[in-house]
């Protein structure tokens, strides 16, 4: 089943909308505000749509959440049947710190098209389609990765740029990158971006890897699947809590690997606007009478990739 292209415009307008919402909120040091403001207008955006649409990764457990909450439903409840995965704002450290690269995102499928995924740590990678999908492997040792990918590039380890989440967790890939002179391009947050990073040559990113969110990966999937690039996944479940949820989710495996078809089955559309400019969007602009906004959405059915600039009156 394809997605109407229409939601193009739609979810854009949404993630616009709550960037804008966010934006206000830029600077400010308040990592909360700044989301709950984003998660609020998302929310009631998402009620006025006619679909009958599913959150299957949003702010947390029901528990833990009171709104756009894993399983909640959203929309007027009639038209089509629309699985949901929202990160109102990702990387809510640099919109709180006014630091480059904080979005708003969404990612849409048919129903039962996009992975449900625990509100866990995932380990990922990501590559360009050029490479054989098969060359480099969460299961390899990060030595083979790295060989592999100069091979397949046909360049010197040292001419490799790898990126990854700057954390104490890392040291390991960090070592070994710095044994063979490979650059690191290190992100305090935001590992959407980080991902996409690997779309385009402009990037200047040959791998992106790591460990970061299980949502925010599913997410980079959906946009990752449009640029024809490679990813895979798997969940890190430590708590005991952690594995009841996933079992709850239907996750027998625990210790699967997921190939980015698992993750993201047929059609999807992904709709990213900045908040704060960074490599992927500008950030939300404030002239006179109106917010500008820009953001990039893909659709896969449609083999969409575009930036959409948009004027929102006050
Ligand atoms: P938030 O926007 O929810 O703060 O997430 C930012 C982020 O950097 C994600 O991009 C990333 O997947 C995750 O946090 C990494 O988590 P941690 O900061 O615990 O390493």
């Amino acid at each position: 089943m394809k997605l109407n292209p229409n939601y193009v415009n739609l979810f854009s307008d949404i993630t616009s909308k709550a960037a804008i919402a966010s934006f206000s909120h830029v600077g400010t040091g308040d990592k909360y505000k700044a989301d709950q403001a984003a998660v609020d207008i998302m929310r009631k955006s998402l009620n006025h749509l006619d679909i009958k649409g599913r959150i299957v990764i949003g702010e947390g457990e029901l528990d833990e959440a009171p709104m756009l909450y894993i399983g909640e439903k959203v929309g007027r409840g009639i038209g089509e049947e629309i699985d949901l995965a929202v990160d109102p704002v990702e990387g809510t450290n640099l919109v709180a710190k006014n630091l480059p690269g904080g979005i708003s995102v969404l990612a849409a499928a048919p129903k039962n098209g996009l992975f449900n995924a625990p509100e866990t740590y995932m380990n990922k990678i990501a590559f360009s389609g050029d490479i054989e999908k098969d060359a480099i492997d969460l299961d390899f040792k990060i030595e083979k990765n790295f060989k592999n990918l100069a091979d397949s590039l046909n360049k010197n380890l040292e001419d490799l740029t790898i990126c990854l989440l700057d954390r104490p967790r890392h040291k390991e890939i960090m070592d070994i990158a710095n044994k063979f002179k490979i650059k690191m391009k290190l992100l305090s947050d935001g590992d959407i971006v980080g991902a996409l990073f690997v779309t385009n040559k402009s990037f200047n990113i040959d791998l992106f890897l790591g460990i970061g969110g299980g949502p925010e990966g599913v997410i980079a999937a959906s946009a990752l699947d449009c640029y024809n690039c490679n990813f895979k996944g798997r969940f890190i479940f430590s708590s005991d809590l952690d594995k009841s949820r996933a079992k709850k989710m239907g996750i027998s495996d625990l210790n699967k690997k997921y190939d980015l078809g698992d993750i993201v089955k047929g059609d999807s559309i992904f709709s990213a606007t900045g908040i704060t400019t960074g490599h992927l969007t500008q950030g939300v602009k404030k002239k006179n009478t109106e917010f500008i906004t820009e953001t990039l959405v893909t659709h896969k059915s449609q083999n969409l990739i575009k930036k959409i600039e948009k004027k929102h009156k006050i």
